[in-house]
């Protein structure tokens, strides 16, 4: 989501607008601008872009010089107008914008609800003002004070800014998890997720850290710690040009967003899982978890990346939860006759929630009465409104065209679901359980450290810029990922790449190997560890230019091949959560090093709604 607000002597209305639509790649399904306008605090929002906001309010725009807007990108709600952002407090003197999410709403709102608040939203951030307001009447001090407090009671990530009626030449705001920017001008403040809607009018920036409150009071800025602990804001000078900071200083948004998966993958857990209370919870699957439980089989739809999602799922259903699990291409599925019905369970997997092929599977498996969950990323989009539960990734809007973000926490949040299920049937033991949610958590930490690798990675992209073909080999839960390693190459890098199942191997692409062919082997240490090191061997015969992903430590493997890159050490059934990092990196630098335009790969699309 995108928060820009205001305050000093010019017209904030069009400034706010500006700073919105330099902030729509975050995601845009609505988006809203509160003003205090002749003294009466005015909020107005709209489901769909900036410009659907801006084009209401043609010819009559808001007058003032302090406002707070928000684009959003749903989490929590369907987008529509109500659960737009700003939102009021019960008096409707207070407004707030908010990213982020505020975990333990749900027994913050029942407390406030008790008092007599009334809701107008779904969302967790009306609950978050409600409350500040609720601290503010019953302590009767400043608001700054109240907001404090509040903030000290929720669990969960938030930048927010807040502005009262009652205090039109000030703002409050404050971040845990979610990045706010300051801007200092001249008797005037700026407030934004990132400084791409402020760098026109200053570059004179302050950085908000976690648990800092910052407070815009007549023209000042001081900013505190929650626990009342004053410190001097540090303002820097930005050097970086727009371009730059959207793609948050890297050169394209698919590296930022391969490099933000510590975090996503940790967001799409964000809530649902505490390893050490031994919880894991989906809300969104609660009602059905008995009917996965009860499931004879499950049948997964998807395309392209989200299918080989699926096909990790395939091996997570079957192993924890030892229920039949079938893995179909969306296009195939639909056009056959498929033998499906009220005993099935459909998992419909999408990062867009738009994919023609699969919305129509969907409708097919419906038409027949099986039950239909989602897994998408956008919040209220198709896919997720036709299904009949759902969970989401929550990995954030991923702009790149070829998906890396969003294919992590699709596998996470399956594997979630699969730990749910066996949990709930008893085909796990209590100590697997613990185990895996523990190496869940550790995940992020562990993704983090193959980053470090990136170097390496760079300079064996170097060597092999001028490949014409790539062989990518796993098997076991790595063979799904050696089928993502070679579509990521495919995609970006217009080099012809297969993956496929190490020990198919020999039954054909073995004829391909010869010194000119690179061969990725996905060789950490699982089960099928030995299979595997014998399936290098086979192409190191024949003088095949072997990379290797490793798991940390291993010393059989480097002397055999050419090159190695290594990953942490984490449970089995977590390891594609590890292991795709590296080609994803792979595909970045080799693609970048060929020229190519790597967010915008030719002839591919973000979102494919033609059949
Ligand atoms: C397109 C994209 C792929 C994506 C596929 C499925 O082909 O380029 O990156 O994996 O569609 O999209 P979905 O939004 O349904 O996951």
């Amino acid at each position: 989501c995108g928060i820009v607000a205001y305050v000093g002597g010019r017209e904030a209305f069009p400034l706010i607008l500006k700073g919105l639509k330099r902030l729509e790649y975050r995601g845009y399904d609505s988006s809203g601008v509160a003003l205090i306008e002749d003294e009466k605090l005015k909020v107005y929002k709209k489901k769909g872009k900036v410009s659907d906001l801006e084009a209401e309010l043609a010819g009559k725009a808001p007058k003032g010089t302090i406002g707070i807007g928000h684009t959003r990108w749903a989490t929590h709600g369907e987008p529509n107008d109500v659960n737009a952002h700003p939102h009021y407090s019960n008096n409707r003197k207070l407004s707030i914008i908010h990213n982020g999410i505020i975990e333990n709403y749900a027994a913050i709102k029942q407390n406030l609800v008790g008092k007599g608040h009334v809701f107008l939203s779904d969302t967790d951030t009306e609950v978050l003002i409600h409350f500040i307001e609720d601290i503010q009447q019953a302590t009767g001090g400043p608001l700054e004070s109240a907001v404090k407090l509040a903030l000290k009671e929720v669990v969960g990530a938030y930048a927010i800014v807040v502005m009262s009626e009652e205090l039109p030449n000030q703002l409050i705001a404050a971040r845990k998890g979610s990045p706010l920017v300051i801007g200092v001008g001249e008797s005037e403040f700026f407030f934004a997720s990132d400084a791409t809607p402020i760098i026109e009018y200053t570059k004179d920036v302050v950085y908000l850290d976690d648990y800092e409150v910052a407070v815009v009071k007549d023209g000042k800025l001081s900013i505190q710690n929650l626990d009342n602990t004053e410190t001097i804001p540090y303002i820097q000078t930005l050097e970086m040009e727009l371009e730059a900071i959207e793609k948050g200083g890297y050169d394209h948004f698919m590296i930022k967003e391969i490099f933000e998966q510590s975090k996503s993958i940790g967001d799409s857990m964000r809530g649902r899982l505490n390893a050490e209370a031994g919880h894991l919870q989906l809300g969104g699957l609660n009602q059905y978890l008995d009917r996965l439980v009860a499931a004879e089989r499950i049948v997964i739809v998807g395309c392209g990346t989200s299918w080989h999602a699926g096909l990790v799922a395939e091996y997570l259903f079957e192993e924890l939860a030892r229920i039949n699990v079938e893995v179909e291409y969306a296009s195939e599925f639909r056009y056959r006759n498929p033998v499906i019905g009220k005993n099935d369970i459909v998992i419909a997997i999408s990062q867009s929630g738009e994919t023609a092929d699969t919305l129509a599977a969907i409708e097919l498996a419906k038409s027949k009465g099986a039950t239909i969950f989602g897994v998408c990323n956008v919040v209220g989009s198709s896919i997720a409104r036709a299904t009949d539960a759902g969970a989401y990734t929550h990995a954030g809007p991923e702009i790149g065209v070829a998906s890396t973000k969003a294919f992590t926490a699709q596998v996470t949040v399956l594997t979630l679901i699969a730990i749910a299920t066996a949990k709930r049937k008893g085909t796990i033991s209590e100590e697997t359980y613990i185990q895996l949610l523990n190496e869940l958590e550790n995940i992020p930490e562990k993704v983090e450290q193959v980053f470090e690798n990136a170097q390496k990675i760079k300079e064996i992209a170097f060597i092999f810029t001028y490949a014409r073909n790539f062989i990518y080999l796993g098997r076991g839960l790595n063979f799904p990922v050696a089928l993502e390693g070679a579509l990521k190459l495919k995609e970006i890098s217009y080099i012809h790449a297969e993956g496929y199942p190490a020990a198919e191997m020999k039954h054909g692409p073995i004829a391909l190997i010869d010194e000119d062919m690179p061969v990725v082997f996905l060789a950490t240490k699982d089960s099928s560890y030995e299979k595997i090191v014998s399936n290098i061997q086979e192409v190191k015969a024949r003088k095949g230019r072997v990379i290797a992903i490793v798991t940390e430590g291993d010393s059989l493997i480097p002397p055999m091949v050419d090159f190695v890159i290594e990953v942490p050490k984490t449970h089995e059934i977590l390891t594609p959560l590890v292991s795709v990092i590296p080609l994803q990196l792979l595909s970045y630098y080799i693609a970048v090093m060929r020229g190519r335009n790597v967010d915008q790969p030719r002839n591919l699309a973000k979102s494919v709604t033609v059949e």
